[in-house]
């Protein structure tokens, strides 16, 4: 692709001025964004980027396994750091969905912050940052003159602290978000990636209702797990804007060979949408649902029920919490 080539290049000669012999750092989500721009800064600077990628516990099963199989063999210097203990430690007991956000984007802060002291220092935080987010924040981030950082794409959270202040690199502001996933197929990136549904920073916390428990956690994955897999599986991914899986804190009876159980009701949802502000739900085939049902139950034994959310947005939300 002739015109992905063009911005490429273009984007690799603009960062190698802009950064000089300066080292840059950038936290890596998974998303196709970060994961994206972690492709050209290595293209551009390479090991003078650090990557920083912060497991929190609460991503997809085998997630961390797929961006780092991404990424490294590609030449990006990588730092998967493990904080689900941390960050499980802090969630415990902890309900309400806005607590559960506010206490994950906290400890995000936290663990960037103390990998950006090991490993620094930096002249440089490198973000993701796509022309309609400066549209939208106009008077926000991007209108920041003085160049202090805000780690806003994925966490929704605050500024670093005065000693750790960075000059922003955002190769990305003027581009949307087809052009990035165009880049990205030329830079290499894995179509699981490249094409993959937003997910939310706070991840699998707010779709496993009420208050987190790592066996409540570990029930979630696979279920997700089932599903993403099923819709990829039966060429389904692509037609939805996203889809998720949900853990309700419900138990209801059912019946498993001679014996009752008593058991979680997990819930399927896809949405389409054109801007997820407003969202329709899924016409996922019968059969595919029912698919998905058998597998889920049968492999999953803490559930003995699964329903489909068919709701729209509004009045329902996208996420449960
Ligand atoms: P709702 O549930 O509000 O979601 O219909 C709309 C879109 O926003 C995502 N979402 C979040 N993304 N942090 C994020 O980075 C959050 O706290 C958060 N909450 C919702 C959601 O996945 C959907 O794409």
């Amino acid at each position: 692709d002739w015109n992905a080539q063009h911005i490429v290049d273009e984007l690799v000669e603009e960062v190698r001025a802009q950064v000089g012999g300066g080292r840059v750092l950038l936290a890596i989500s998974g998303g196709v964004d970060s994961s994206t721009l972690g492709l050209l800064l290595a293209r551009a600077i390479g090991d003078r980027l650090t990557a920083v990628f912060i497991d929190h516990g609460l991503l997809r099963l085998g997630e961390r396994e797929q961006v780092e199989a991404a990424l490294k063999p590609l030449g990006v210097n990588l730092i998967t750091v493990d904080a689900r203990k941390e960050f499980l430690g802090h969630l415990e007991g902890v309900s309400d969905p806005e607590q559960k956000r506010k206490i994950i984007g906290r400890e995000f802060i936290r663990a960037f912050e103390r990998e950006a002291r090991e490993h620094g220092p930096f002249d440089f935080l490198a973000q993701g940052t796509l022309y309609p987010d400066v549209i939208e924040s106009a008077g926000g981030l991007s209108a920041d003159k003085s160049g202090a950082a805000n780690i806003k794409s994925h966490h929704n959270v605050g500024g670093l602290p005065d000693d750790l202040q960075f000059r922003l690199v955002e190769p990305f502001r003027t581009l949307f978000k087809d052009e990035v996933r165009e880049i990205a197929k030329l830079l290499g990136l894995p179509d699981q990636i490249r094409m993959r549904h937003p997910f939310p920073g706070p991840g699998l916390a707010i779709r496993c209702l009420g208050a987190i428990t790592e066996e409540k956690l570990d029930i979630l994955k696979r279920v997700d797990d089932i599903f993403i897999s099923g819709l990829r599986e039966f060429g389904l991914y692509d037609g939805c804007s996203q889809a998720l899986a949900i853990l309700t804190p419900i138990q209801s009876v059912g019946v498993m060979g001679d014996g009752r159980t008593y058991s979680y009701t997990a819930a399927l949802r896809a949405v389409t949408t054109d801007d997820f502000m407003t969202a329709e739900w899924a016409r996922l085939p019968y059969d595919f649902l029912a698919t998905m049902s058998n597998r889920i139950v049968n492999q999953v034994h803490e559930v003995n029920r699964v329903v489909y959310d068919i709701t729209g947005k509004p009045p329902a939300t996208i996420e449960w919490e």
